[in-house]
């Protein structure tokens, strides 16, 4: 069975920097057109002077004829400046400011410590069309890792959708049937994306009998109900939902670690394990909406003209791949996946 789409993006993935970046942005752009690049960095992108600088990193790391384009994103602080968000929506390339509550996730530290604190910075996206993207966990320590999502609702994005009734908004990654509820029954301006590992798999995939760090991301995997409540989503052709694979790479010895690392490397597969969750749904005709048609729309950005070719014809994922000088364990390492990308 061959599938052919509309060229996809990727509305959140992280593509590092220096040694790791050069060896995972070829699998990125050799399928999709565009993609949102999180700046969480060792050293995080909150300028447009950086935004701009690690863009050109990024170009000058991607093959000769390429024609991939990465979308840029500031890292929101307690102590940005509103006037780096006006800028920063001139600039033309950077299209949303990423708030990560302080602590959440992997080089989150510099992060929002309270929401008192961005005001000024949210009001400024609000006034100039600055999409939100938010990392939607809170991180109290009395709050259950597997909570975090839902409480963050409750505590933190209705207050902001509340106090700024214009701003736009991406609730990223969902994994709770909660957040699928609440971004449904939002207003348009309130969309959210949806990850690969977090369509296929249940926390049972990371924990049942034995614990694989490989399936370890933030926010966590959670229950069986929940992962089908995002297939539910997905594949219902509400345009709020679009793809984000969040392929988060880490050196395989920082994840196979006593304190191993936060996130799931896909990009190496990412539209095959959509196509795989799509398909397992008996909704492969609403891929092409969800991965091509959504995204584009709700940024505001023109859809992709060209486009790719799926096929059913299965292929084993291999055990690593290069990062640099280290190794990254890939989604599905050592087995098989039923789709690929054949152009
Ligand atoms: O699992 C994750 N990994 N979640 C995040 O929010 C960050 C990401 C990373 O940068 O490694
Ligand atoms: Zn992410």
């Amino acid at each position: 069975m061959v599938l052919r789409i509309t060229r996809p993006d990727d509305w959140h993935v992280h593509l590092r920097d220096g040694e790791a970046m050069r060896s995972v942005v070829g699998a990125t752009a050799r399928v999709f057109a565009r993609a949102v690049v999180m700046p969480n960095l060792g050293s995080p992108v909150t300028t447009v002077d950086g935004a701009s600088a690690y863009r050109e990193r990024i170009a000058a790391a991607l093959p000769a004829k390429s024609r991939f384009a990465p979308l840029m994103t500031l890292y929101l602080t307690d102590n940005m400046a509103a006037a780096e968000i006006v800028r920063a929506r001139k600039s033309g390339f950077i299209v949303g400011v990423k708030y990560y509550p302080a602590g959440a996730t992997t080089n989150s530290d510099s992060g929002v410590t309270r929401l008192e604190r961005v005001h000024a910075q949210l009001a400024a996206m609000e006034e100039v069309g600055m999409p939100l993207l938010v990392h939607g966990e809170v991180t109290d320590p009395d709050i259950d890792v597997f909570d975090r999502e839902r409480y963050f609702i409750d505590r933190v994005m209705t207050r902001i959708l509340r106090d700024f009734p214009g701003l736009i908004v991406v609730f990223e990654h969902i994994t709770t049937r909660e957040a699928a509820e609440f971004v449904a029954d939002s207003p348009a301006r309130v969309g959210a994306t949806i990850t690969p590992h977090h369509l296929l798999w249940s926390r049972n995939a990371m924990l049942a009998g034995a614990i694989r760090p490989h399936y370890y991301c933030l926010p966590i995997l959670k229950r069986e109900a929940h992962r089908a409540a995002l297939v539910r989503a997905a594949t219902s052709g509400n345009p709020k939902y679009f793809l984000g694979s969040d392929s988060a790479p880490h050196a395989k010895a920082a994840k196979e670690n006593a304190c191993g690392a936060g996130g799931c490397y896909s990009a190496h597969a990412t539209m095959e394990l959509y196509a795989e969750a799509f398909d397992a749904a008996g909704a492969l005709d609403r891929l092409e909406a969800f991965a091509s048609y959504h995204g584009a729309d709700f940024y505001g950005l023109p859809r992709n003209t060209d486009t790719i070719t799926l096929e059913r014809s299965p292929w084993t994922v291999p055990a690593t791949y290069p990062l640099g000088e280290d190794a990254i364990v890939p989604l599905r390492a050592g087995e098989r996946i039923a789709w690929r990308v054949v152009e």
